[in-house]
């Protein structure tokens, strides 16, 4: 049995978690009736309550984000009502559990949407590329409505409402996606933020929509069930100037230090560059609170991490999709069962809840 550090309890804000070890948030498509979460999701999360800390798959705050296929909302009393059962099985079996808030915004389509909502973004600019949807096939990412100052504010309001939502559901908190391109991240970068409000323009303003979020749910729900993720220089900032990014990310860094969120989750997507190696380590002296780090890690690379204390915990994404015992592999040194694509997104259990917990002889 191996003895580490990534093995050992660890407080995160007010609630002890038995490893140092997450599941990072994997958008799994699931939820096919009406966006609401069901027993199917239950039987998942509940058989990978051993990770220290579940962060549970990109969940929209509003109709107008529900970007993708099949991908569950905390908007409605509904969707909270049946997030419950995800949360009971997880608690039951020892396990904590938060839940991602994900606004898709300009990465969506509007076969996708319910009716009556809308592809939105800061500013009327396209993603490039394609998207799959429900009846259309693969489509071009569509032009975004540009949000009014009024429909920022409202949107703000959302994810508060899904903030307490998500309380009411029984979730041990909540992390707000301002990684990989979704509304959050839109508003960080010029590239898709030519606003003259005060929400576009310095970086200040585009700051303000996700600081003005976090800081809301924190009023609403408290700092300790309040995190956030960030992906900088992860692809999705690859438009924008590298040194106006990184002034963009210090100073939202610091400023979520005061906001006092409970976690800051480093998402490494895509090549690890030069531009993520300046600086990811600064944020270490700029946020004082718990830095989680995720992204191509395995053992013994999550483990080397933490001894370099760079970050407190670690967070394995695609390796606990095969491995719902993913922790009590690690810690016995048990075979990982390899990675395989299909069933990431799919109707049912196949690829999902069908992966076998290790039997040692
Ligand atoms: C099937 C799949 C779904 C994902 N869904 C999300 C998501 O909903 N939200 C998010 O922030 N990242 C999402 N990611 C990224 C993962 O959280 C994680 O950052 C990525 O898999 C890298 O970690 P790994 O190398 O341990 O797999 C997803 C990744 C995969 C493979």
């Amino acid at each position: 049995m191996q003895q580490h550090t990534i093995f050992e309890p660890y407080q995160l804000g007010d609630i002890q978690l038995t490893s140092r070890i997450a599941m990072a948030p994997l958008t799994r498509c699931r939820a096919v009736d009406s966006n609401t979460p069901n027993p199917l999701m239950a039987e998942y999360y509940g058989q990978r309550a051993s990770a220290g800390l579940i962060i549970a798959e990109g969940t929209s705050p509003s109709p107008n984000g529900l970007g993708y296929t099949n991908i569950p909302g905390a908007y409605n009393e509904l969707q909270a009502e049946a997030w419950k059962a995800s949360t009971q099985a997880v608690h039951d079996n020892g396990g904590r559990i938060f839940l991602q808030i994900m606004h898709t915004g300009r990465i969506a389509h509007a076969n996708n949407l319910p009716e009556g909502a809308a592809v939105v973004g800061p500013s009327a600019i396209a993603q490039e590329g394609k998207i799959s949807t429900y009846t259309e096939g693969r489509q071009p990412y569509p032009i975004p409505k540009a949000l009014s100052t009024a429909e920022v504010q409202a949107t703000i309001q959302e994810y508060v409402h899904s903030a307490k939502l998500c309380d009411q559901a029984g979730f041990d908190g909540i992390e707000i996606h301002c990684a990989h391109g979704y509304l959050p991240n839109q508003f960080l970068c010029p590239s898709r933020n030519q606003r003259t409000d005060q929400y576009g323009g310095s970086i200040e303003n585009r700051c303000r929509f996700v600081l003005e979020i976090v800081e809301q749910c924190i009023k609403a729900i408290g700092a300790n069930k309040v995190g956030i993720r960030i992906s900088p220089f992860s692809y999705a900032d690859s438009q924008d100037d590298p040194q106006l990014m990184v002034a963009t990310y210090q100073y939202l860094a610091q400023q979520l230090n005061n906001l006092g969120v409970v976690f800051l989750h480093l998402s490494n997507m895509g090549e690890w560059n030069e531009n993520k190696a300046a600086v990811w380590p600064s944020f270490r002296q700029l946020f004082k609170g718990t830095i989680i780090q995720c992204g191509d890690l395995d053992l013994n690379s999550a483990k080397e991490l933490l001894d370099s204390q760079q970050v407190d915990m670690v967070a394995f994404g695609r390796d606990f999709i095969g491995n719902p015992d993913l922790v009590e592999r690690f810690k016995n040194n048990w075979p990982i069962t390899e990675r395989n694509k299909e069933g990431w997104y799919g109707p049912d259990e196949k690829g999902y809840t069908d992966y076998a917990f290790y039997e040692a002889n």
